[in-house]
C-alpha cells in the first residue's frame, strides 16, 4: 500500500551553513504539505539506531558521527507519490551526481555531508516517521 508519506531530515552542514529556510521553502514549493515538524540534536546513540541497517558499512561510524554533530530538522511530508517525488527533488546521494535545481546540487558540498535525507520505501517512511514523532505531533 502506498501511504503518500515520506519521512526527511535536514541534515546538520545543511543547518550549519544556513539552508534550513531555503530547504523548507523548497519542499513545500514543491507541494509537499508538513504533517510533522521538529527542531533536534540527535544523540550518537540515537544516530547509531537510527542508520542501524547500514552498520556494516564502511561509512557507519562517520555517518553517526556525522548526524549527531549537530542540530537537524526532522519532518514528515505528504504528496501523491512522496518516496519518489522527494528522491526526485532531493538528487542523488553523491551530489556531484545530482540533477541541476535538486536540493542536493544547490545545497549539498560532499558525498558524507549531503544536506538531506530521504525515505527510500513506504515501510521505510513509516519506521522512521515512528523513531521522531509521537501521534500526537502528526497534524
Ligand atoms: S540511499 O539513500 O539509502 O539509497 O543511499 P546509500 O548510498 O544506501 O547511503 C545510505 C546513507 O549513507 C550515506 N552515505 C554516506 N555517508 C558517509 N560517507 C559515505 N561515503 C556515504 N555514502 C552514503 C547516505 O547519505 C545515506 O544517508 P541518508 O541519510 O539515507 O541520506
Amino acid at each position: 500500500m502506498t501511504t503518500n508519506r515520506t519521512f526527511t531530515m535536514i541534515k546538520p552542514d545543511a543547518v550549519a551553513n544556513g539552508h534550513m529556510g531555503a530547504i523548507l521553502n523548497d519542499i513545500i514549493s514543491a507541494g509537499f504539505k508538513v504533517i510533522a515538524l521538529k527542531y533536534t540534536k540527535l544523540s550518537e546513540e540515537s544516530a547509531g539506531k537510527f542508520y542501524e541497517v547500514h552498520k556494516e558499512r564502511p561509512f557507519y561510524k562517520d555517518l553517526v558521527s556525522f548526524m549527531s554533530s549537530g542540530p537537524i530538522v526532522a519532518a514528515i511530508l505528504e504528496k501523491d507519490n512522496a518516496i519518489e517525488e522527494f528522491r526526485k527533488l532531493i538528487g542523488s546521494t553523491n551530489p556531484a551526481e545530482a540533477a541541476e535545481g535538486t536540493i542536493r546540487n544547490k545545497y549539498a558540498k560532499s558525498i558524507d555531508a549531503n544536506a538531506i535525507h530521504g525515505s527510500d520505501s513506504d515501510e521505510n517512511a513509516e519506521i522512521e516517521g515512528n523513531f521522531f514523532f509521537s501521534a500526537d505531533e502528526r497534524f
